[in-house]
């Protein structure tokens, strides 16, 4: 890193730790000279990155301040210490409300089913249903089917990267996955590193398994912050880090390849497994599908957990983890729970990835996501106050959308119910409340005259606690 960023960052993190609020006049460049002992130019440089990045500004004769950036857009740097989870109630009374057919789903953590080839599925489960095998359980034990564990690996291998059968297990789903990966390396009472926010199925996993969560904030655009991470690495003997690198959830950023890597080795320098979250990165619309950390990574340091739930059917309840050296870890611990994945499912994928294309249906379930997203983004327009905010990134089918901070999305989700329309509130992904006032949507369904009357009414609801709060 060249001197002037490094002197941009230093500013930076102290704007964060509040050394400077928001108005403050920064030292001049000459005192910052004087300060920093570096020449004139690299200060200049570094105040002037910091201003096209709308951190400080320059008034004419007076110097430089720090930007009044609205909440949402700082990026705090601080981890927070949550201790033990108790989210699993709220989460649980939030999806069970939004399973009623009758609601209209932008809760729902799933893609439209209707996207899913389900005739050809349903031929492979025929065909395989007259296969003796297919009744039979111990071609399938841990770690699973031989034909689907090379045609995993097949697929890391088109993407460059080196990951043998051996190490990949088959799961129920990625969240057997993620939850097994992290029992094979935590005991009761360890630190976890989640970020804030995150997927719920992470902070439910901590609650169960009686871990205690270090939530690393993360930024919309940027993603994590790895200065936060660093200190909490140095200030807590952390196990373990469950995070999700590619189009997260529910946010939707995707970290770039150069922090990948300098996540990778920070990690590693502090002894820590990486639990690689990586559910959506199929259904990335940007130009090159993004490496997961895995990618970097010989298999001592990253558990990389996937399923086809998100791309392909989410009813099979099939994923993987491709464990590395805790593959045998991972198969113990599953003979111990559920024992093993359905066979008949198991089979029926193997079926379909070897009859059929399945990068032809990928690449038109993309296409097809990124015209339903762009509909709701263009309806969101028409509907909601000014001032909420509409976060849309390459990949996925959600939208993270950010209230005034001083409104609470979950009572938008009690009054949204109400009408018949689930939401999934900010509150179900973190163990803070820096995000109770944003909720992520998805917005994978059919574009409709129901779609269309439903984000008009959340644009009333959000009006009226708008006029209420005044
Ligand atoms: C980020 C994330 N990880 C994991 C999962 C679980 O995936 P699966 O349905 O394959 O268990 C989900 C599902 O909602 C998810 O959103």
């Amino acid at each position: 890193m060249k001197k002037y960023q490094l002197l941009a960052e230093h500013i930076q993190a102290q704007i964060e730790q509040g050394v400077w609020r928001a108005g403050d006049r920064l030292p001049s460049l000459r005192e910052q000279v004087a300060h920093s002992g570096m020449s004139f130019m690299t200060v200049s440089h570094a105040y002037q990155t910091l201003e096209s990045q709308g951190v400080i500004v320059a008034r004419p004769q007076s110097g430089y301040f720090v930007a009044s950036r609205p909440q949402s857009e700082r990026s705090p740097t601080k981890a927070i210490h949550s201790g033990t989870v108790d989210i699993n109630t709220y989460i649980f009374d939030v999806l069970q409300a939004s399973r009623d057919p009758a609601i209209v789903p932008f809760g729902s953590a799933f893609p439209d089913p209707r996207l899913f080839p389900l005739q050809q599925l349903n031929r492979s489960l025929t065909r395989v249903g007259r296969n003796a095998s297919a009744v039979s359980l111990t071609s399938n034990l841990p770690p699973g089917n031989e034909e689907l564990r090379q045609a995993i690996a097949r697929r890391y291998a088109a993407q460059g990267m080196r990951i043998s059968p051996d190490e990949i297990v088959i799961t129920a789903g990625a969240l057997e996955a993620l939850n097994l990966s992290l029992q094979a390396v935590t005991n009761p009472g360890d630190w976890v590193i989640v970020e804030d926010p995150c997927f719920y199925g992470a902070l439910q996993a901590l609650e169960r398994l009686r871990l205690r969560a270090l939530a690393i904030p993360s930024d919309i655009r940027e993603g994590i912050n790895l200065q936060a991470l660093e200190q909490a690495l140095q200030t807590s003997p952390v196990r373990a880090c469950w995070l999700m690198t590619n189009c997260q959830n529910p946010m939707g950023f995707t970290l770039n390849q150069q922090k990948k890597q300098q996540l990778l080795a920070l990690l590693k320098r502090y002894n820590v497994t990486l639990i690689e979250d990586d559910v959506y990165t199929d259904l990335w619309s940007g130009r090159e599908k993004p490496q997961p950390v895995r990618a970097w990574d010989d298999g001592s340091s990253v558990m990389h957990c996937s399923s086809f739930s998100k791309c392909l059917v989410a009813g099979f309840r099939i994923g993987w983890v491709a464990a590395g050296v805790h593959a045998r870890r991972i198969q113990e611990l599953q003979l111990m729970s559920t024992l093993s994945t359905s066979s008949p499912m198991q089979m029926a994928l193997v079926d379909y990835l070897t009859t059929r294309s399945y990068d032809a249906h990928l690449r038109r379930l993309r296409r097809e996501l990124m015209e339903r997203k762009q509909q709701a983004i263009e309806a969101l327009h028409r509907h909601f106050p000014a001032q909420v905010q509409i976060h849309s990134h390459d990949g996925g089918f959600f939208l993270w959308i950010e209230l005034p901070p001083h409104l609470d999305a979950s009572a938008l989700s009690d009054a949204a119910l109400a009408c018949g329309i689930s939401i999934a509130p900010g509150k179900m992904f973190t163990t803070s409340q820096a995000w109770h006032h944003a909720f992520r949507l998805n917005v994978s369904w059919a574009w409709s005259e129901r779609e269309e009357q439903a984000v008009r009414r959340l644009g009333t609801l959000i009006a009226q606690k708008l006029e209420q709060e005044c």
